[in-house]
C-alpha cells in the first residue's frame, strides 16, 4: 500500500508540474573559475568570502546554521541567490544572505552556482554523536528513513523521495539534494517551510515561502517536531550512491 501511494505521488507530480520540472534546464551556466575567486576571497566591501561561513569545501556548519553547498544542483543554487536578492527568501539564521546576494551581479550568481556545483566533497553530513554531546536534540534515523522513502500516508506526508530522489540526492533540476545536508540546517528549513504554510515571510521572517506552488510548504505543514528531527537525522547521513543503487543522478 505504501509503495502504491509513493508511485501515485510520483505520477501526480509528473502530470501536474511538467513545465516546472523542466524549467531552468537550459539556463546558461556560469564560469566556475570566476565563481571560485568570489567564493574564496569575496568581492569588494559588500561580499565576504562565502567560505568563511559555508566552509572551504562547501560542507556548511551546524554551529553557524549554514548549509552544505558542495555538489548542490546548480539551478537550485542560482534560484536561491536570486530569491535572497529579491527578498523572496529571508536569511533568518544570520541575516547575511540577503545583502550578500543583492551585492552580486547576475553573472556572479551564475558563476557561484557553477563553482559550488563542481565541489565534489564527499557526502558526509553531521556527526549525530557530536550533536548529542552538544545537547542538540537529535531524531531517530530509521524512523526518518521511513518518511523519506514512504512518507506518512496517515498524516498526508508524501515520500520525500518522490521529489528529492533516492536518499535525497535530488530527482531533477528544481529539486535540491537534501541527503548529506547539515542536520541543523535541514531542521531549520523544515520548520521555516512549516511556518510558511500558514504565515507569509513578509509577516514573519522565520517563515520560508519561496517554493514554487507551495510544493514544500504543503509537505512540511503535516510534519510534527518529532518527524522533522527524525527525517533530518536520516537525511544528514544518507549517501547518494550505495551498493545496490549505484546509478548517479543525471544532472550531477
Ligand atoms: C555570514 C555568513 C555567510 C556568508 C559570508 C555567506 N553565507 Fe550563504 N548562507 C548563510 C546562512 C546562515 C544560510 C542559511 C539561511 C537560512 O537560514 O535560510 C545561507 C544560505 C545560502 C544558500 C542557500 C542554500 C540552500 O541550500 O538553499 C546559498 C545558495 C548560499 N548561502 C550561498 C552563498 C554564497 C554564494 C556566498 C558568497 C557570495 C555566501 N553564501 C556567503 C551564511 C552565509
Ligand atoms: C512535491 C515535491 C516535494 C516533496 C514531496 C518534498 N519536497 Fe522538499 N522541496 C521541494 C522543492 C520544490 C524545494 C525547493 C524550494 C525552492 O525552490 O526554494 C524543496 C526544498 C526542500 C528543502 C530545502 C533544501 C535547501 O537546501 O534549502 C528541504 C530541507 C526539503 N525540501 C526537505 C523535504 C523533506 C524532508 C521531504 C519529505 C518529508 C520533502 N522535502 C518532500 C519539493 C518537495
Amino acid at each position: 500500500m505504501k509503495y502504491i501511494l509513493g508511485a501515485l505521488c510520483a505520477c501526480a507530480m509528473a502530470t501536474v508540474y511538467p513545465a516546472l520540472a523542466t524549467a531552468g534546464t537550459h539556463e546558461e551556466l556560469g564560469n566556475a573559475d570566476s565563481g571560485r575567486v568570489i567564493y574564496q576571497n569575496g568581492k569588494g566591501d559588500d561580499v565576504p568570502a562565502c567560505q568563511s561561513c559555508h566552509g572551504a569545501d562547501g560542507l556548511g556548519s551546524d554551529d553557524m546554521g549554514t548549509p552544505r553547498l558542495a555538489y548542490q544542483v546548480d539551478t537550485y543554487i542560482l534560484k536561491q541567490l536570486k530569491d535572497f536578492a529579491a527578498g523572496k527568501r529571508i536569511d533568518n539564521t544570520m541575516s547575511a544572505m540577503n545583502d550578500i546576494a543583492k551585492a552580486l551581479t547576475e553573472q556572479d550568481k551564475k558563476d557561484l552556482a557553477a563553482y559550488v556545483h563542481t565541489l565534489k566533497t564527499p557526502f558526509m553530513g553531521s556527526d549525530l554523536d557530536t550533536l548529542r554531546e552538544n545537547d542538540v536534540k537529535v531524531g531517530v534515523p530509521y524512523k526518518g528513513a521511513e518518511i523519506a522513502k514512504f512518507g506518512l500516508p496517515d498524516h498526508g506526508v508524501p515520500a520525500c523521495k518522490s521529489c528529492h530522489g533516492f536518499n535525497g540526492r535530488s530527482a531533477g533540476r528544481m529539486y535540491p539534494a537534501i541527503g548529506g545536508q547539515r542536520y541543523a540546517y535541514l531542521k531549520h528549513e523544515l520548520e521555516a517551510f512549516r511556518l510558511g504554510a500558514t504565515t507569509p515571510s513578509s509577516e514573519d521572517e522565520a517563515a520560508r515561502d519561496n517554493d514554487y506552488a507551495a510544493q514544500m510548504r504543503n509537505v512540511a505543514k503535516h510534519l510534527t517536531d518529532e518527524d522533522i528531527e527524525n527525517v533530518a537525522a536520516f537525511l544528514t547521513g544518507a549517501k547518494p550512491v550505495v551498493p545496490g543503487n549505484p546509478r548517479a543522478p543525471v544532472h550531477m
